[in-house]
């Protein structure tokens, strides 16, 4: 039986949800039984969950073994769930809220270098695409927000404020959107009646432009995913994160992605391809790297190709239907940065 009908099994038989109960019915973790296979948790190591999001790697991981676990995430709306599992695995998990991009210095601060696993899972969670005020949604009216944390600039001021050409870039490098220049054109246009402020302020632009639908997906789909991504710098804080995982990564220890978007999938392939000497900018002889960059890879592939989901977890989870996972080994050969990152 697999997680999601033993949950469901489990809540029909009990009038009341334990947390971890509680938390998978709200978001359904994607691939979990393979994240736990690859990083195969093992009692009193400790590994860092970079996107606790409602903490369904957490405490998966928790429950596997005795390790431990130091979840990371941006948005503050999650700390009430990082509390309970705080109670409820007592002395082996602890919640800091802060940027994956910063994981170095976050375990450096608790006076640890070194841990024997790491695991993104990317994007945004369903409660925060759900809650209509998070502004994530073209199919919700809400702010037209799309901040992780409340920190930062909003997706109105972008549309508000950014040139047309700028406008039409983030749609075209972050959403793969071909009408970029057009959807651009036609915001400038409506932001000289009317200052953007909501979500479907937006949509209605972009139909206007597109028509309701681009093929099978609403044509609001790519703005949306493009400028969430701009907003929240989820390319910079993705390039940074794996650079710090690889550093506090033990030897032997497990790094894990899940990515749900091709301009993603292809930073962790292009980053684990360099580290496993598979891609032409790793070490060889005729690399321009001084010669303090090992000429061993610092990196072992577990997944040669990304894996997908099985069937029978799209048709319970259709959020999981984009999904790819990587994962790679860190191997003895110590760390070197790359000058000029992925
Ligand atoms: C897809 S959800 C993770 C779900 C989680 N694996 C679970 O099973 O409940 C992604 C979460 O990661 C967080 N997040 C995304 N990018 C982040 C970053 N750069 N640093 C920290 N947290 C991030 C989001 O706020 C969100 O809560």
């Amino acid at each position: 039986m697999n997680e999601v009908s033993k949950n469901k099994k489990k809540s029909e038989e009990r009038p009341f949800l334990d947390v971890s109960q509680e938390i998978s019915l709200k978001h359904i973790p994607v691939m979990i039984s393979e994240v736990l296979s690859f990083l195969d948790p093992k009692e009193q190591e400790t590994y860092v969950d970079g996107t606790f999001g409602l903490g369904g790697y957490s405490s998966a991981i928790l429950k596997e073994s005795n390790a431990h676990v130091i979840a990371i995430d941006r948005d503050e709306e999650v700390e009430e769930i990082a509390k309970e599992l705080e109670k409820e695995f007592k002395g082996r998990f602890q919640f800091i809220r802060s940027n994956f991009s910063e994981i170095e210095a976050v375990l450096l601060q608790r006076e640890l270098s070194e841990v024997q696993g790491v695991v993104f899972d990317l994007g945004v969670s369903s409660p925060q695409i759900d809650n209509a005020e998070r502004g994530f949604s073209f199919q919700k009216e809400g702010p037209l927000d799309m901040r992780m944390e409340k920190t930062g600039f909003k997706a109105l001021d972008v549309v508000n404020t950014a040139t047309e050409e700028m406008l039409a870039d983030i749609f075209y490098h972050y959403g793969d959107e071909t009408k970029s220049r057009r959807i651009a054109r036609a915001i400038l246009k409506a932001r000289l009646q009317k200052p953007f402020t909501t979500t479907s302020e937006l949509v209605r632009v972009v139909h206007s432009v597109m028509g309701a639908k681009s093929g099978k997906i609403d044509s609001a789909t790519r703005v949306f995913q493009a400028l969430r991504i701009y907003v929240n710098d989820e390319i910079g804080s993705l390039k940074k994160g794996l650079e710090g995982a690889l550093k506090v990564l033990s030897p032997g220890g497990r790094l894990i992605i899940v990515t749900f978007h091709s301009l993603e999938d292809r930073i962790v392939k292009d980053f684990f391809n360099m580290h496993s000497g598979k891609s032409k900018n790793s070490y060889s002889r005729h690399s321009p790297l001084p010669s303090c960059v090992p000429q061993q890879p610092i990196l072992h592939l577990l997944t040669p190709k990304a894996i997908r989901p099985q069937e029978s977890e799209i048709f319970q989870n259709p959020r999981a239907r984009s999904a790819k996972l990587r994962a790679a080994l860190r191997t003895m050969t110590p760390f070197y940065s790359m000058m000029n990152g992925v």
